[in-house]
C-alpha cells in the first residue's frame, strides 16, 4: 500500500504553525506570485494573516489544506487544498507553489497528482474542479498534464495588469482519473 500523501518529488503534510506562516508570508510579498495565485487585489500578507487563514479554512472538515514539502530535503515549497461540495461529490481545488525556484520543475504537477489520488480514493469524490487565470499558461499546462479537461471560459472575467483576461474552468471526473490510472499501469 503506497503512502497516500507521497509522490515522486513531494509530500503533503500538515503545516507547522511555528515556522510555516513566516515562510508563506515571504511568498506573498512576491507580486508575481500573488497575481498568479489570487483574484483579489495584491497586498502583502504577514505571517499572522496567513496563520489565521489556515485556521479559518483548514479547520473545516470540508476544506482540507496541506503544506507541500520536498521529499529530498523536507523544504516547504507550497500549499494546496480543496473546498468540498459534499452533496455533489465535487470539490474546488487550488495549488500554490510559493518558492519560485521550484516553478516549472514538476513539483506542482506531482503535488496535484498526489492530491487527486487523495480526493478520489480517500474522499470518494466524483469530480475535481478548478479555475485558472487565462494568462497562467504554466498552471494550465500543469493541470492538462494531470488530466484536467478544459470545461469552459468566462470571457473578460478578470482585470489584471491593466487589461481584461479570461478565466478558464477545468475539471476531471473520477472516471477520467480511473482510466488514466489504468493506462499508466499498463
Ligand atoms: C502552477 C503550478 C502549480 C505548476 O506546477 P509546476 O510544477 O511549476 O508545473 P510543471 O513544471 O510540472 O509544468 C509546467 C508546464 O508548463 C509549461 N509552461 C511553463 N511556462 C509556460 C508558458 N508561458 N506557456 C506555455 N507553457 C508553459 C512547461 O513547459 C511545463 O510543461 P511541459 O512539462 O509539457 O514542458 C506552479 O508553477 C505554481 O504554483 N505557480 C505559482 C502559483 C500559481 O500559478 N498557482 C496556480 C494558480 S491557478
Amino acid at each position: 500500500m503506497n503512502n497516500l500523501f507521497t509522490g515522486q518529488l513531494v509530500k503533503l503534510t500538515a503545516s507547522n504553525p511555528e515556522t510555516d506562516p513566516k515562510i508563506m508570508a515571504e511568498w506573498h510579498r512576491d507580486t508575481e506570485f500573488f497575481r498568479l495565485a489570487y483574484g483579489r487585489i495584491a497586498q502583502p500578507w504577514n505571517a499572522k494573516t496567513i496563520q489565521e487563514r489556515i485556521e479559518k479554512y483548514g479547520g473545516e472538515l470540508n476544506e482540507p489544506i496541506f503544506a507541500i514539502r520536498t521529499l529530498a530535503d523536507d523544504k516547504l515549497i507550497g500549499q494546496m487544498g480543496m473546498w468540498i461540495d459534499q452533496p455533489h461529490g465535487d470539490a474546488f481545488t487550488w495549488i500554490l507553489i510559493g518558492e519560485r525556484d521550484y516553478w516549472g520543475k514538476g513539483y506542482g504537477t506531482d503535488a496535484m497528482r498526489v492530491f487527486m489520488r487523495y480526493a478520489f480514493q480517500e474522499w470518494n469524490l466524483h469530480r475535481l474542479s478548478l479555475r485558472v487565470f487565462g494568462f497562467n499558461k504554466r498552471a494550465i499546462r500543469s493541470y492538462e498534464k494531470c488530466g484536467f479537461l478544459h470545461e469552459g471560459v468566462n470571457r473578460n472575467a478578470l482585470q489584471k495588469m491593466g487589461q481584461r483576461w479570461e478565466e478558464v474552468w477545468m475539471g476531471i471526473t473520477r472516471g477520467d482519473w480511473e482510466r488514466q490510472q489504468m493506462a499508466d499501469s499498463r
